[in-house]
């Protein structure tokens, strides 16, 4: 289905959100307009991640919005050992804009000092933009079409993570067309990392992938969040025990795991989780939160492999 591109989050009311997609360029905007300190930029935060919140990559929704993270945050600072606090380094995997992250780094250094540091970890940190006249195409990094548009007429492109075909036949057709395809010029990266973040020097930007285990970062956290992203819906079972056994070998000895998924609810979203202190080969299970993980009998089965 076409739909008219908006620069704002697409209405909620489902019939209406159907006929909208955000328009990525709103990014870019709303990041120069916050570097001139505009007064509205509480609410220019707020449109950047809701931007966000409306775009699919690699069958991943980059949805993410400040303070829904806020049991999370609870219990990392009470599950991170003593010994591990001082100058500590937090992992957040699946960050998205690393909106949350910066929640989470403040909250850390009220608890444990200004030394702490965290890592916004994402495996798509950038949308790219090719042009072939009035035709532009949004691509993930490697290469995923995201949304083609002419002027305020979209269409997404993005697959669910399970869909073998896109969704219909436009999309089909759009994505047949070679010619036009290969004939598009490249012309910018658009940042998917919020423009607040960009601006904290005790965040690093990491692009990373979950399932690819990256030796440089064995024994570097002292604890690793992640909310949202490691779930039944996204993987298989083997690959998120790849996932954790990965979290595994980046976690200091003592290190804190806290996995998550948000649940919708009438009354706002439900954090339901679970927390583990890394513990020699394997997991130590601490807590739950809400009704808990749902990945729990993964974590508890899996260890460095
Ligand atoms: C729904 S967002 C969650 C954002 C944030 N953690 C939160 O809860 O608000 C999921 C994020 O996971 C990222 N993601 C998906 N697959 C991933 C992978 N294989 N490795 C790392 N990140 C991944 C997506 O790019 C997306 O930004």
């Amino acid at each position: 289905m076409i739909q008219l591109v908006v620069g704002r989050a697409p209405p909620r009311l489902p019939v209406i959100a159907e006929r909208c997609i955000a328009d990525p360029e709103a990014l870019v905007e709303i990041a120069r307009r916050l570097d001139r300190a505009d007064p509205e930029a509480g609410a220019l935060a707020d449109r950047f991640s809701a931007i966000l919140h409306d775009l699919r990559i690699g069958g991943a929704w980059k949805r993410t919005n400040r303070g829904r993270l806020k049991r999370t945050e609870a219990m990392l600072c009470a599950h991170i050992e003593p010994g591990l606090r001082s100058g500590m380094t937090f992992l957040d995997l699946g960050a998205s804009d690393g909106i949350t992250t910066l929640e989470a780094l403040h909250i850390l250094r009220r608890a444990f000092g200004a030394a702490v540091g965290a890592v916004l970890a994402d495996v798509s940190l950038f949308l790219l933009r090719f042009r072939r006249g009035p035709v532009v195409e949004y691509r993930a990094v490697d290469g995923e079409p995201v949304m083609a548009r002419i002027g305020r007429f979209g269409l997404r492109l993005a697959r669910p993570r399970h869909a073998q075909h896109a969704h219909n036949l436009l999309c089909r057709l759009y994505l047949e067309s070679g010619w036009l395809r290969r004939a598009m010029q490249a012309e910018t990266m658009i940042p998917l990392v919020h423009p607040l973040v960009r601006g904290e020097p005790g965040i690093a930007v990491l692009e990373l992938d979950c399932l690819v285990r990256e030796e440089s970062l064995q024994n570097r956290f002292a604890a690793i969040r992640a909310s949202n992203v490691l779930n039944l819906g996204y993987f298989s079972a083997a690959q998120l025990h790849q996932a954790v056994a990965n979290l595994h070998l980046y976690l200091k000895d003592g290190g804190c795991l806290v996995v998550s998924r948000n649940h919708d609810h009438p009354d706002g979203e439900v954090e339901n989780g679970s927390v583990w202190l890394k513990d020699g080969r394997g997991f130590r299970w601490v807590e739950d939160f809400g009704v808990g993980s749902e990945i729990k009998s993964v974590v508890e089965g899996s260890g460095q492999r």
